[in-house]
């Protein structure tokens, strides 16, 4: 812990990558485990493009659902952790599979949101896209201008990550000198790749998970435990 928090510390460029389990201690369910399911479905089946066009009505049922835990909802100590560090550093990004929208709740401002973000909705007809956090009196929602059918505006299994954002986690993998990983189970690609990336290219790899995951073995330093209470400790100094 103590050399892992000396590399944040003296770091001039660092990256974060978080997955659900750093918004756990607020409240939200993670995708893996039995926590993720809703209505004994696996999500990993309800978010796809297919599902979707199987059934629109079942996958934006399980959205609202998601939506309705979420709003209740707050940053934790370990999002405002990472907030308070981005403020130290010159060069930073907090790349998140997460579509919550806690990091930015907690005052992060530069995030890559990867996955998207549950509050944005977009037209599959006519692609208008805007952010609404309220829940829709009917489901599956539709679009005032063309009456086109609404989806959330996040990223499902074999659909390609926004652009802009995967740029910009691209570029920072493979110039930071620090990557921390926290609160991600490291199965789903491209985001499972990212901790090989950041280390070929000379980054130290911190990861922060209570539990094992396939990218312990490449990590520099593992901390087994909540986010919550690890990130705080890792990245604030030790004086305060
Ligand atoms: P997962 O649900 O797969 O993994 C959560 C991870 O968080 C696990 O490794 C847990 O051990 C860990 N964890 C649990 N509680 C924690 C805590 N308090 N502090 C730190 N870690 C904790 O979530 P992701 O890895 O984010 O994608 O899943 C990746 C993607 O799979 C998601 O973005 C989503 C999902 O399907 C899409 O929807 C496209």
């Amino acid at each position: 812990m103590d050399t892992a928090r000396g590399w944040i510390r003296t770091c001039r460029s660092l990256c974060v990558l978080t997955g659900a389990g750093v918004s756990a201690e607020s409240g939200v369910p993670t995708f893996r485990g039995p926590q993720g399911l809703w209505k004994e479905k696996d999500p990993m089946s309800l978010a796809t493009p297919e599902a979707f066009a199987e059934d629109p009505k079942e996958v934006w049922e399980w959205y609202q659902w998601r939506r309705q835990r979420i709003r209740g909802c707050a940053p934790n100590p370990g999002h405002a952790a990472l907030a308070a560090v981005e403020a130290a550093k010159p060069d930073f990004l907090l790349v998140t599979q997460n579509v919550d929208g806690l990091h930015r709740a907690a005052g992060s401002r530069r995030v890559a949101e990867i996955h998207g973000s549950i509050w944005v909705v977009r037209c599959t007809g006519c692609g208008a896209e805007r952010e609404e956090r309220d829940d829709f009196p009917e489901l599956p929602p539709r679009c005032d201008g063309c009456g086109g059918l609404r989806r959330p505006g996040v990223v499902w299994f074999g659909e390609m990550l926004p652009r802009e954002e995967s740029d910009a986690a691209m570029e920072m993998l493979s110039r930071c000198e620090v990557l921390i990983v926290a609160g991600t189970s490291a199965v789903v690609a491209p985001a499972s790749g990212y901790a090989a990336l950041a280390r070929r290219h000379g980054a130290r790899v911190i990861e922060v998970n209570p539990d094992e995951t396939p990218v312990s073995g490449i990590c520099d330093a593992t901390i087994r435990g909540k986010s919550g209470d690890v990130l705080p400790a890792l990245c604030y100094p030790r004086s305060s």
